[in-house]
């Protein structure tokens, strides 16, 4: 990468270091931008605490062109220093992320998702005066519709317990040890949770890729690129978040992690796909027989020849029928029905796939 510096952080303003980046250089830029929240006022709890919200110096700008000029540029830039395979991640709220989002399409960026974070521990409203803000929203796009960027769809899959991993995250915000203080206070207003960066750098980038972070703050971005075996390189103008930042990613202890660790690309679930017909085919359940919705002995579904359960007058697989008695959540059927064995005990249909597995050949990893 030239001459520029790896695992590290560039003290500065990020338009005068830009120009020393070149194209083309970074597998994933993730951008913390300021948010505009252009605060009038303070606000105060109802027992007359302050709150501490954003209202530092550099999150003020004159006004919404101000703010937009400002956005146009360093997307600009990110968009030349990105490969062509990478990935840009933006974090806002209802703030600034419509204008960002206008402004990566003029730019011709391909978004891929939206994904709403939904804060499972919100700050109030504390005067009831409209809805608690309770989410903010991140775009992932490419930097063009044919782009080949990485996305890690079965780690994700992994991640969520074996469920397609969905747009809407359930994080909570980043508080007790893991949020920096300076002098008893939060030492940085928006710090971001680590968990959303792991998410983040584990979907789409592979060990060893080079990540960029024009708005370190206090360097969650690079604290958790090290905990993956990441490079990265940070951009901040305040000396003071540098400090923390630095002080923060020193105290990781390098993971080194062992390839295998590490290593989710091309690994693929090869474990074979056992249909659950073939329980009946194979006359380990029977046409007639009874399974018992979550073990529970009063809510039972017979077993059709095809494989079907029937549930009073609504016939299904194990899956659509386990999804309609939990009144439409999405539902591994394998995992919710129970059948009783021969000491009449209940036990999970899932435990009757995988003896079987076993005489279908063991799970293997293609790489
Ligand atoms: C929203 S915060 C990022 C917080 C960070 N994601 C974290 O978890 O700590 C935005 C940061 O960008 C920095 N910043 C704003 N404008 C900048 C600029 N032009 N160049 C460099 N840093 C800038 C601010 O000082 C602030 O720390």
């Amino acid at each position: 990468m030239s001459s520029l510096p790896l695992n590290a952080i560039i003290h500065g303003n990020v338009f005068d270091i830009f120009p020393q980046i070149p194209d083309k250089t970074f597998d994933l830029i993730f951008a913390d931008p300021p948010y505009n929240l252009q605060l009038t006022q303070n606000l105060w709890r109802p027992n007359m605490t302050l709150v501490k919200a954003v209202n530092d110096q550099w999150d003020h700008f004159a006004d919404f062109n101000e703010y937009d000029a400002f956005t146009f540029k360093w997307l600009s830039q990110c968009k030349r220093i990105l490969k062509d395979s990478g990935s840009l991640w933006v974090i806002g709220t209802y703030h600034n992320i419509f204008r960002i989002g206008k402004i990566l399409q003029d730019l011709n960026f391909w978004i891929l998702n939206d994904v709403i974070w939904i804060k499972s521990n919100p700050t109030p409203n504390f005067h009831g005066t409209r809805f608690t803000n309770a989410h903010e929203t991140l775009i992932w796009g490419v930097k063009s519709r044919n782009s080949k960027y990485t996305f890690n769809y079965q780690a994700m899959k992994t991640l969520n317990e074996d469920l397609q991993m969905r747009s809407d995250w359930m994080i909570p915000i980043c508080t007790g040890p893991e949020r920096l203080k300076a002098n008893g206070k939060k030492a940085h207003s928006t710090q971001k949770p680590e968990s959303l960066l792991y998410r983040i750098l584990l979907a789409t980038t592979n060990e060893g890729d080079l990540i960029f972070d024009p708005f370190f703050g206090t360097g969650t971005t690079g604290a958790v690129a090290k905990k993956l075996n990441r490079s990265w390189l940070g951009v901040e103008q305040d000396e003071n978040y540098i400090q923390l930042a630095h002080e923060r990613i020193e105290a990781i202890d390098s993971p080194n992690l062992d390839k295998s660790l590490l290593n989710i690309r091309g690994f693929r679930k090869t474990s074979p796909r056992i249909p659950f017909g073939y329980l009946i085919e194979s006359g380990l359940l029977r046409a007639g027989q009874k399974l018992f919705f979550m073990g529970n002995p009063d809510k039972d579904a017979v077993i059709r020849v095809d494989g079907k359960l029937i549930h009073g007058d609504v016939t299904g697989s194990i899956h659509t029928l386990g999804r309609h008695l939990l009144n439409g959540k999405p539902c591994n059927g394998w995992t919710v029905w129970f059948y009783e064995d021969k000491e009449r005990d209940l036990l999970p249909i899932d435990t009757l796939r995988f003896n079987l597995r076993k005489d279908f050949g063991s799970i293997t990893e293609l790489d």
